[in-house]
C-alpha cells in the first residue's frame, strides 16, 4: 500500500466535503468545548515553548462533535502538518511502519476510529509512542532478529467514538485525553451563525436558534440542516433564512423539535410497544429495528440518554416517562428506582 492511498483514506463522504469549508482552523475560531479548548491551549503553548512534540492526544465522544476538526486545529496551532489515516485502513504492519518512518519532527499523525486497529498494528505503535522507535523483525525462524529504527518525535492524535473499546495498554500511552460533549444550544447557535456568514446567507437570530435546537447537540448536523434550509430559502423564499422560512424548511425535512429522525422514533417506539418500555438489551433492539448494534450505541443512544429519553440500566435500556410523553402516551407505573 502506498502512502498516497493511506493519506487519502480519510473520510471523504459528503459530510466531510461540505464541512471542510466551515471547519475552524485555529483554536480561537473553535466554538464550544470550553474545557477541552482551554486545556489544549495550555498543553500546546507549553510544548511550543519547550520546542518539543505535543504529548499524544486521545479525543473521544459521539460522531460529529469535531474530533477530526480539533485534530487539524491542534496541528495548525503547533505549526505542523497532519498525516491522516484510520484504524480499519491500517491492515499490514508495513502500512503503519511506512507512515511512521516518514513523519517529520513534531508532525501530527491522526488516526481516526483508532479502536478499530488490529492487535498487530497496536503492537507496533507501542514503542513508537513511548520511545519514538520502531521494533522491526527481520528474517524468520532462528535467524530472525529485531532491529530498532529511530523515529522523529511526533504526536499521535487518536479519535474514537468508543474509548471503552481501546485496550488498556493503548489508552495508557496517551498523555492528553479529552472527551467531547454534546454542544449547548447557545454554542450551536453561534456555529450556525458563523457558518451562515461563511456561506454568505442572511439568517435571522431566531432562525439560527431554531436550527441549533434541532441539531442534537452536534455541529455536523447543524451545518447539514443549515445547508438544507438555505436551499429552501433560495428556492421557496427570497434567499434570507427568516424564522418562518426555517420552520417551514425543517417541517418539510421532517426534523422535529428534538431533531429526531425516523430511527430515533422507531427505536423509542419499539422499546415502548414491543418491550413494554424495557429493560431490553441492545441486541434485541437492533434486531427489532434492523439497525446495526454499533450504530445504536454510537449514534442514537448517546443523545437520547443525554436528553433523558432513554436510560441505560444494568438490565438493559429503558424508555423514560419523557419518551412516553413525546408520543402522547402515559408511562406505566413502575419501580421508581429505575428512573
Ligand atoms: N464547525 C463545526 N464545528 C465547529 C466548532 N466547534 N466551532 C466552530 N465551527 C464549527
Amino acid at each position: 500500500m502506498t502512502d498516497d492511498r493511506i493519506v487519502t483514506a480519510t473520510r471523504v463522504d459528503e459530510d466531510a466535503q461540505y464541512e471542510a469549508g466551515l471547519r475552524p482552523r485555529v483554536l480561537d475560531e473553535y466554538i464550544g468545548q470550553d474545557r477541552v479548548r482551554e486545556n489544549l491551549e495550555v498543553s500546546i503553548a507549553a510544548a511550543r515553548q519547550r520546542g518539543e512534540a505535543l504529548d499524544h492526544v486521545l479525543l473521544y465522544g459521539p460522531p460529529g462533535l469535531g474530533k477530526t476538526t480539533l485534530a487539524y486545529v491542534i496541528a495548525h496551532e503547533l505549526g505542523t502538518a497532519v498525516r491522516a489515516t484510520s484504524g480499519p485502513v491500517l491492515e499490514k504492519p508495513g502500512d503503519l511502519a511506512a507512515i511512521l518512518t516518514n513523519l517529520a519532527e513534531r508532525e501530527v499523525l491522526f488516526i481516526d476510529e483508532i479502536h478499530r486497529m488490529s492487535p498487530v498494528i497496536e503492537e507496533i505503535l507501542y514503542p513508537a509512542l513511548e520511545d519514538y522507535e520502531l521494533d522491526i523483525m527481520i528474517g524468520q525462524g532462528p535467524s530472525a532478529r529485531s532491529v530498532k529504527v529511530p523515529l522523529q518525535q511526533f504526536t499521535l492524535i487518536g479519535a474514537t467514538t468508543r474509548a471503552g473499546l481501546l485496550t488498556a495498554p493503548l489508552r495508557s500511552r496517551f498523555g492528553i485525553v479529552h472527551r467531547l460533549e454534546f454542544y449547548t444550544p447557545g454554542d450551536l447557535e453561534e456555529i450556525v451563525r458563523r457558518s451562515a456568514r461563511i456561506l454568505t446567507v442572511p439568517i435571522e437570530d431566531a432562525a439560527a436558534a431554531e436550527i441549533a435546537r434541532r441539531s442534537r447537540g452536534t455541529p455536523r448536523i447543524a451545518n447539514r440542516l443549515l445547508r438544507r434550509v438555505r436551499d429552501f430559502a433560495q428556492v421557496r423564499a427570497e434567499g434570507t433564512i427568516t424564522n418562518d422560512v426555517a420552520h417551514a424548511a425543517l417541517k418539510l425535512l421532517e426534523v422535529d423539535e428534538y431533531g429526531f429522525d425516523e430511527v430515533d422514533r422507531k427505536l423509542l417506539r419499539t422499546i415502548i410497544d414491543k418491550f413494554g418500555g424495557g429493560p431490553v438489551g441492545v441486541n434485541s433492539i437492533a434486531a427489532a429495528i434492523s439497525e446495526e448494534k454499533d450504530a445504536i450505541e454510537d449514534i442514537y443512544e448517546p443523545f437520547l440518554i443525554q436528553i433523558g429519553f432513554l436510560d441505560r440500566t444494568p438490565r438493559g435500556r429503558v424508555a423514560t416517562p419523557r419518551a412516553y410523553g413525546y408520543f402522547g402516551l402515559e408511562a406505566p407505573g413502575r419501580d421508581s428506582r429505575l428512573w
